[in-house]
């Protein structure tokens, strides 16, 4: 491109106690092009991010932005010089509404100064409408599900009038829609000129978008191709610096039904489901966002309450009427938001991990084995592949895909006979899927059950020993001996929507006694 850069950023670099996550980067991005940013958890993609939206200040290195020499400061600075972020971690105010956030310190007045809340709220409709999503512009963002936090994050950048947006993994909690409706926005947006830094683990995806790619790896640039000439072998190679086989699933002897559920329903809008996990079976959990499928994880594990049916844990009938009940009876929750439910931010790596088994290894007078939970811990970093520093690692500091892998070590370690994971690679880089796949296999063969809820259709397929389909709350479909067909599986998803009054797929209904 003979084209001036927009952004030309030069010998960045950037380090923390123990780490230097940024080691003499150079970035740049033309106008209107869309840019996929990639490398693996810790490679320094969102430190490169947040030096630029002006969250973290570089230790060393240029930033030229339109022509000027530039430094931000703070967001703010940042967003003023018309650059724009939709961070990883999302960073909405949960007791505002929508149109609030979006609008926030620009809200539209009347002539004498009062807020205009009308006016607000349907620009803030009309915005979220052009981006496929209808949420009521009064609505509480904290009554919104991540998806739709997201949805209003972007929303909120593209009302800005950005000419550069970065989008930090924007779309590992959209489904496979909402994502699409992304897509279209951004080429949208391209047309006006404006460009996206695009950071994604799912290639699939960065590859149907993109233009060209820069790759990371701990810390330094290590490749820039065009998309045409970007394999995936050829990113997954340059990313992880080996080659990496996907979807390891062995064969495990499958035994005895470790949880069964008989006609539960939930308050939360489970309704009268039957479904069997087995020792050493992984059972995928298909469907979309919103189906039920967490919702049906929290009822197991005694977040929200059960109004009807029966669980049976080995085939006995017990109560589960807390999360401490379900870790009682040997059932380990990965759940689908880390920040809110899996970790404690502000403790390190070892307690973090091995929160869950204080007791078994405390000593008499209940003084915790200081030397046990350091050789588990540190087990589990080695098992996984966390990158840390050190154990006393404070998990804030750790980037997000190694945040997932420490929520895991806390639930293995506990070592359960039934692991419900939710959505347990998203967010995570293609190699430690890799191995994170590896794992749940071995977990399978040394007789563990395996509920594993996943938005991502290959990993379904790739990874289960029998696919469950959820709709609405109910379960509408049911795969197994490998029969796995992407169409029909998605069929079973859509059962229950409707576009306008019509069936979104017309297919003839699949009775629920049939699941039984
Ligand atoms: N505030 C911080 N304090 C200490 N270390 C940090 C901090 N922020 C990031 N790091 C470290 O810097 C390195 C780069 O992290 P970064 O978040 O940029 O990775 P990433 O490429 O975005 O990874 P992921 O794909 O997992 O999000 C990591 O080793 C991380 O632990
Ligand atoms: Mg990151």
């Amino acid at each position: 491109m003979e084209q001036q850069p927009l952004l030309e950023m030069k010998h960045i670099s950037k380090g923390f106690p123990g780490v230097q996550a940024l080691d003499d980067v150079d970035f740049e991005v033309y106008p209107g092009e869309i840019i996929g940013f990639l490398g693996e958890n810790g490679a320094g993609k969102s430190t490169l991010i947040k030096i630029l939206s002006g969250v973290y200040v570089k230790d060393a290195g240029t930033i030229w932005f339109n022509g000027r020499n530039i430094s931000p400061q703070s967001p703010q600075e940042a967003q003023s010089l018309g650059i724009s972020t939709i961070h990883q971690e999302l960073a909405l105010i949960p007791y505002l509404s929508v149109a609030e956030n979006i609008f926030l310190n620009r809200e539209p007045r009347w002539v004498f100064g009062m807020v205009d809340f009308r006016r607000m709220n349907q620009e803030a409709e009309a915005l979220l409408h052009d981006l496929g999503a209808d949420i009521p512009g009064r609505k509480m963002v904290r009554e919104l599900n991540v998806a739709g936090q997201q949805m209003v994050e972007i929303a909120k950048a593209v009302s800005q009038n950005a000419r550069l947006i970065l989008m930090d993994e924007p779309t590992s909690a959209l489904s496979g829609k909402e994502a699409d409706a992304l897509f279209t926005l951004i080429r949208r947006l391209q047309g006006r000129g404006v460009a996206v830094v695009f950071v994604s683990h799912r290639l699939d995806e960065v590859r149907q978008i993109v233009e060209r790619v820069v790759i990371m790896r701990d810390g330094r640039r290590v490749g820039t191709l065009p998309i045409a000439e970007a394999s995936e072998e050829k990113i997954i190679r340059l990313m992880v610096g080996r080659d990496v086989g996907l979807f390891p699933k062995e064969q495990a002897d499958i035994g005895e039904p470790v949880l069964e559920l008989r006609h539960v329903s939930g308050e939360n809008g489970v309704a009268n489901v039957n479904l069997t996990v087995r020792k050493g079976e992984i059972v995928g959990l298909a469907g979309l966002i919103g189906a039920g499928r967490t919702e049906l994880a929290r009822l197991i594990c005694g977040v929200d309450k059960m109004v009807q049916g029966e669980v049976l844990v080995d085939g006995r009938a017990v109560h589960i009427k807390s999360p401490k009940d379900a870790v009682r009876q040997g059932i380990g929750w990965v759940p689908e938001d880390r920040k809110q439910h899996g970790l404690v931010l502000g403790m390190d790596v070892q307690d973090n991990t091995t929160m869950t088994i204080l007791q078994r290894i405390s000593n008499l007078l209940g003084a915790v084995k200081n030397k046990e939970a350091k050789r588990i811990a540190a087990e589990y970093v080695q098992t996984l592949s966390i990158a840390t520093p050190s154990l006393g690692q404070t998990v804030r500091h750790l980037s997000g895909g190694n945040q997932q892998k420490v929520v895991l070590a806390k639930w293995l370690s506990m070592g359960p006979k039934l692991l419900i994971m939710d959505e347990p690679t998203r967010g995570i880089d293609i190699g430690a899927k890799a191995e994170f796949h590896a794992l749940m296999s071995r977990l399978a063969q040394q007789g563990m059950g395996i509920l594993m809820i996943s938005s991502e259709m290959p990993e379904i397929i790739g990874m289960s020993d029998r696919v469950v389909v959820m709709c609405q709350g109910r379960i509408t479909g049911e795969f197994a001996d490998g029969r796995f067909d992407q169409e029909e599986i998605m069929t079973c998803a859509t059962q229950f929507l409707t576009v306008d009054g019509e069936p979104l797929l017309t297919k003839e209904y699949i009775g629920e006694d049939e699941n039984g």
